[in-house]
């Protein structure tokens, strides 16, 4: 059988390249106390990998006052929640590059394989650009470019479909269940990073970003490939 390298790798940005899904966490907090709504860190994993107003909605359906809000109102909180996110975001720099990341960025480009960012983030470029890492990538997917966010696979598919890639030629990379759901939707490898009570579903499963070691995820890639 003729061996199959991928032939793009997709990360995800927000707890992927960085640790920014930190920053979006205690945005949202936040701003949900300032309404008088409190959530956690259990909750805020069904926040990673969603856009902004969907998080939005979601936070606000935990409001025991049930205070109805007109869609102006709604708008300015989520325009407040990226104030406080941004904020967050205006120091980062390359000591915030997750570890193992840009070498494995270097390795994928030595090996000719083609990257893409598939972010839900409308901030994705300036992060990429803080972080100083906007050079490796060919193609950027973020959630202007799509109609529906992840869970549902478009944000991966329209990277492949940049490349002219068939999907199960491409690995993506996430932290998210939403993410991990999205990849394994439109039949690309996925590689989960984190907690594998989030991630069970995942193709492969590191528990931090210095696990991500490009020989082995090939390996784990044409395993998947011939299963
Ligand atoms: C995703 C994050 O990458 O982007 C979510 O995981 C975030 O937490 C979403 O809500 C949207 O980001 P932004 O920057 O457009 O509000
Ligand atoms: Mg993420």
């Amino acid at each position: 059988m003729m061996e199959s390298y991928p032939k793009a790798f997709i990360f995800d940005l927000d707890g992927v390249i960085t640790d920014t899904s930190e920053y979006h966490y205690l945005a949202w907090k936040k701003l949900a106390a300032e309404i008088g709504i409190q959530i956690d860190r259990d909750f805020n994993e069904q926040l990673k990998g969603i856009g902004r107003m969907e998080s939005l909605k979601r936070i606000l359906a935990l409001d025991i006052s049930k205070e109805q809000r007109t869609t102006e109102e709604i708008e300015e909180l989520a325009t407040r929640k990226n104030t406080h996110y941004q904020e967050l975001i205006q120091s980062i720099n390359g000591s915030n590059i997750l570890p193992g990341i840009e070498d494995l960025l270097i390795k994928v480009r030595e090996n000719n394989i083609k990257i893409a960012l598939g972010s839900a983030s409308r901030n994705a470029t300036f992060v990429l650009e803080q972080l100083g890492l906007i050079q490796y990538f060919d193609y950027i997917v973020n959630a202007s470019k799509v109609s529906k966010g992840k869970p549902d696979p478009e944000t991966f598919t329209t990277a492949a479909d940049y490349f002219k890639l068939p999907y199960e030629a491409c690995v993506g990379i996430e932290d998210a269940t939403s993410g991990v759901d999205a990849l394994n939707k439109a039949n690309m490898f996925s590689v989960g990073i984190g907690d594998k009570t989030y991630l069970a579903k995942a193709d492969y499963i590191v528990s931090n970003t210095s696990h991500l070691d490009f020989t082995e995820i090939v390996k784990r890639y044409k395993q998947w490939k011939v299963e």
